[in-house]
């Protein structure tokens, strides 16, 4: 049973998009998010899960059909708004598939104080949400470094850090485990399982069919640029036909009383 509280915080209706002088790289796109959903974007390398999220994400804009966000039209025009935008995006947190692309400040601290000293907070205030976001992500040790020079995953963390701090109601995460090491992924998982019981909508693209289960009760799975299933996630990974299908998986996947791995082997039964 997928939980959420009736309150719709996306909606597109019949959405193309297409990257200058491209073809379209999402077509016919019909999807509503309600509110304290988590929801995982599925599909092969190319297939426009990251395109996606960027709209969501208010950074690209539909070229045909209707998006809105919180009951609100969403155009490009819209942005042009500045405290339109600052809004959005204080209420819509996205982590970039690659962290490199979301950290431009000299220290990790001034990295995090970003996005709450365009709030216009009180300096204290600033300065207790940097302390609870170091804390909560325990990354004490990488306050006064250079993020361009930490490691993926510090790096990953630190892009983290800088939208927790922002406290935004909706985190769309761009493949967020993609380059962490298994006992980072699993905490990972568990934040995420915790910020979603904490009320907020979880959007996430991954590969990682192993942890889609545990981040997600409902699965959309991109396939030529169009959704091709949106259902609950334990029905779509039970569907080895289908994720056969969409190139997700090869032969080598299967599943055994409801627990899914991969061998590199085949059995003999
Ligand atoms: N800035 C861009 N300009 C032109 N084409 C782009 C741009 N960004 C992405 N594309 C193209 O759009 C298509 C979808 O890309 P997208 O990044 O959304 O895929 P994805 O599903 O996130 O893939 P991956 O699993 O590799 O991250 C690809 O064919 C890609 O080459
Ligand atoms: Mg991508």
């Amino acid at each position: 049973m997928i939980r959420h509280t009736g309150k719709i915080v996306f909606q597109l209706a019949d959405v193309y998009f297409s990257y200058p002088l491209e073809k379209p790289v999402l077509q016919k796109v019909n999807l509503s998010i309600f509110k304290g959903e988590r929801v995982a974007i599925l599909g092969v390398n190319g297939s426009g899960k990251s395109t996606l999220l960027k709209m969501l994400a208010g950074l690209l804009y539909p070229e045909r059909g209707s998006f809105f966000a919180f009951d609100t039209a969403v155009t490009e025009k819209s942005f042009s708004d500045d405290s339109f935008s600052k809004s959005y995006h204080r209420r819509i947190g996205f982590i970039f598939q690659d962290a490199d692309v979301q950290l431009f400040c000299s220290t990790v601290e001034e990295e995090i104080a970003f996005g709450p000293l365009q709030l216009s907070l009180p300096e204290d205030q600033v300065r207790q949400r940097i302390n609870d976001v170091i804390d909560m992500l325990e990354i004490e040790y990488l306050r006064n470094k250079t993020p361009f020079k930490l490691s993926g995953g510090e790096k990953k963390k630190v892009a983290f850090a800088s939208i927790l701090v922002m406290n935004p109601e909706v985190l769309i995460l761009d493949e967020p485990t993609n380059g962490l090491d298994p006992r980072t992924q699993r905490w990972l998982v568990e934040l995420l399982v915790n910020l979603n019981k904490a009320g907020k909508t979880l959007i996430t693209s991954t590969h990682n069919l192993e942890l889609v289960q545990e981040i997600s009760d409902r699965a959309i799975l991109l396939d030529n640029h169009e959704i091709v299933a949106d259902s609950t996630t334990i029905e779509i990974l039970e569907d080895i036909e289908l994720l056969k299908r969409v190139n997700l998986v090869d032969d080598y996947y299967h599943r055994h009383a409801g627990s899914k791995h991969t061998h590199y082997h085949t059995h003999n039964y």
